[in-house]
């Protein structure tokens, strides 16, 4: 039997600290989110983010801004908030209209708000072993893997997908815990067989049943982090269920990773207020 890995549970954990360290600090986090345009996902990401900011005391504000926005404005807005002392993290959703070039956005975070980890001086950190931001999605892997007390030290991880937001800095972060790591991408030879050596296989790639039951050794844990849809228009992950079922451990889809992403960000928000929460499991 593999065991699940309940980003709900461990999330609701998380979300408990944060709401007390909160309450004990008598600081008000104040995080700004900025959504552009009117992609579907990201409107239903941006309202589960305020929810959820709502739920542990931080006091978020939504900036919905038309798709048409100018480059330049959405700098100008997020200047104005980078420079705005009542505001404590910023995040801007992404993906970006595509007449918008993100990085350009981005590098006018602050990076003392920049809950995201998105900027360059909070990647740079990153690759130093600074991690005072950790990407959400990576930094949410990890924190469910220590909560399950899953081992990473010596072990093989591989990531499938090489994005920024989640491929790259995961490797990062699996390599600062001294896992032995490798990336996988599009143009990757005998996926299966470098799948098949992983002791930890983290997909992130957005292509449901890429990775198939005879990718998954025993012992496996998987990290699903993909967001598809099956034929029957249910919510499904990168891999076959059956590769779930070879594995000693898996996150589903959902109920997975897309929970700690979402807490990681409250733990991130709250370190933009200067609040400290540990996570002793
Ligand atoms: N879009 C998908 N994932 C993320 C994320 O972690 N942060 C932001 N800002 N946008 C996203």
């Amino acid at each position: 039997m593999s065991l699940i890995l309940d980003g709900n549970h461990a999330a609701s954990a998380i979300k408990h600290k944060v709401r007390e360290a909160i309450a004990e600090s008598g600081t008000q986090p104040r995080l700004a989110v900025v959504l552009v345009g009117h992609d579907p996902a990201s409107k239903i990401y941006v309202r589960n983010k305020a929810k959820d900011c709502e739920q542990c005391g931080i006091d978020s504000v939504t900036y919905v801004l038309p798709e048409d926005t100018s480059e330049e404005k959405l700098v100008e807005l997020i200047r104005s908030l980078s420079n705005d002392d009542s505001v404590h993290g910023i995040l801007v959703q992404l993906p970006l209209p595509k007449h918008i070039n993100k990085d350009h956005v981005i590098s006018a975070i602050k990076p003392e708000k920049d809950v995201d980890g998105f900027t360059k001086a909070n990647t740079m950190a990153m690759l130093d072993g600074k991690f005072r931001f950790v990407p959400c999605t990576p930094g949410g892997i990890i924190e469910l893997m220590r909560f399950y007390k899953i081992p990473i030290v010596g072990r093989h991880c591989v990531i499938v997908g090489r994005s920024d937001i989640v491929g790259k800095p995961m490797a990062t972060i699996a390599l600062w815990n001294n896992a032995t790591t490798t990336i996988c991408h599009s143009h990757t030879r005998n996926l299966g067989g470098i799948c098949k050596s992983a002791d930890i296989l983290i997909s992130a790639t957005g292509r449901k049943n890429l990775i198939k039951p005879e990718f998954i050794k025993p012992n496996t844990t998987i990290i699903d982090v993909g967001m598809n849809r099956d034929k029957d228009g249910k919510l499904c992950g990168d891999c076959n269920p059956e590769a779930y079922e070879r594995s000693s451990a898996y996150t589903p889809v959902p109920g997975g990773v897309g929970p700690m992403t979402r807490a990681m960000l409250l733990l991130n928000a709250v370190t933009a207020a200067g609040l400290k929460v540990r996570l002793d499991w």
